[in-house]
């Protein structure tokens, strides 16, 4: 068991929602557990300048239901310099912050096994819209998202049916394609594009074709931001103009951006985010440290961080020469099968889309 006295929690990076109910759980956990808990505003940036404000019962009675970040987050650059994690170490301790919980996604858990690394125990929970962190099946905000964004769509469609207009929609997910996918197989969407897997456009102008010969008004289709046209610009802006040209279908366009991060947590993610905080604190106390939190087949449970990192390295294609010299045949092993299971989903959902997108 370790023994520590105060706690520090933030929430850094892109903020979705659930963050407000995870800081809650982390919170009501680590005080029932006797423990301090300061609050860090504004991700690592408030580390560095030492903005931090006590956490009690009161601070998160009425949180979960909000959308957001009450802790307030941001990107900051200055973290990752030498400088910069010597200010937030020196915060630290100044504070008497024995050990950290940070809630966010993949480079929230960089700056999580930095601060380890330094002697200040973190742990990473998993919170992004995109649900792109590898090591997890799940992210906290994905749902609420997703049911944001497929409104949305379905808004579009109730005018795309009265003036048989189709509809592109650019959706968030970074290089990710799950927002896309789920959304346009719930929104019932005629294609979907996403990086992961190779876009047939001249078939999918094809049965925009056929489809409106057969009579079909309303039609949308979802384009994930991940899509580029060779010179970087945004494929989904392109491809409306060409359907358009191709089909004679007038066809709009919509960028959703970060409209679809804000508004209040599903149940989904409210509970996910509670058990997972409470997941933290509860590991943070056996004496474990540079984990993250994660959900497998729908199962509580938590991978190293740089496992975690690795892992999503080797999805990605992205290894750096000696970055699994530390890991055994094994674990290497492991790492395949997770992308693998991750890839298989991908496939998968893809396989649906163009299953029912008709
Ligand atoms: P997310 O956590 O959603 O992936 P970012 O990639 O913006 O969002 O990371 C959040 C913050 O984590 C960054 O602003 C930075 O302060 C910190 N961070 C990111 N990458 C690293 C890194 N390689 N080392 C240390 N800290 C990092
Ligand atoms: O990671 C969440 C996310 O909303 C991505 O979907 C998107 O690409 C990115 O963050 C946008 O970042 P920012 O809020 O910095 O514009």
């Amino acid at each position: 068991m370790a023994v520590y006295q105060k706690i520090g929690v933030l929430t850094s990076g892109g903020d979705a929602p659930g963050m407000n109910a995870c800081v809650k759980a982390v919170v009501n956990k680590a005080l029932s557990l006797g423990l301090e808990v300061v609050g860090i505003k504004g991700g690592y940036a408030g580390l560095i300048a030492g903005d931090l404000v006590p956490m009690t019962q009161e601070t998160v009675s009425r949180v979960v239901s909000y959308g957001g970040t009450h802790l307030l987050s941001s990107r900051c650059p200055e973290f990752k310099t030498e400088e910069g994690m010597a200010k937030a170490i020196q915060t630290c301790h100044e504070n008497g912050i024995d050990a950290l919980v940070c809630i966010g996604g993949d480079g929230t858990f960089r700056g999580a096994t930095d601060m380890t690394l330094r002697g200040i125990p973190s742990m990473g929970l998993p919170a992004t819209i995109d649900n792109d962190i590898t090591a997890t099946d799940y992210t906290i905000g994905f749902d609420t998202a997703l049911n944001t964004t497929v409104h949305l769509i379905d808004c579009l469609r109730d005018t795309c049916e009265s003036h048989a207009r189709l509809n592109v929609i650019e959706v968030m997910g970074r290089h990710c394609g799950q927002i896309a996918l789920y959304a346009a197989i719930a929104a019932g969407s005629v294609a979907v594009a996403v990086p992961e897997v190779p876009f047939d456009e001249a078939a999918t102008i094809e049965r925009i074709r056929a489809l409106r010969a057969q009579g079909r008004r309303g039609m949308t289709v979802v384009v994930s931001e991940g899509m580029f046209n060779p010179d970087g610009t945004p494929y989904s802006e392109t491809l409306a103009k060409k359907i358009q040209a191709e089909t004679g279908v007038e066809t709009k366009f919509a960028r959703f951006a970060h409209v679809a991060r804000g508004g209040n947590p599903t149940v989904r993610d409210r509970t996910t985010a509670s058990e997972m905080g409470v997941k933290a604190v509860e590991l943070l106390l056996e004496g474990k440290s540079n984990l993250v939190v994660t959900k497998e087949d729908d199962r509580l449970s938590s991978m190293d961080i740089t496992f975690a990192l690795m892992t999503d390295r080797m999805y990605k294609n992205t290894l750096k020469e000696g970055d699994l010299d530390c890991f055994t045949p094994e674990q290497i092993e492991q790492m395949r099968a997770i992308c693998d299971k991750r890839r298989a989903v991908i496939q998968h959902l893809y396989t649906v889309a163009s299953h029912v997108g008709h």
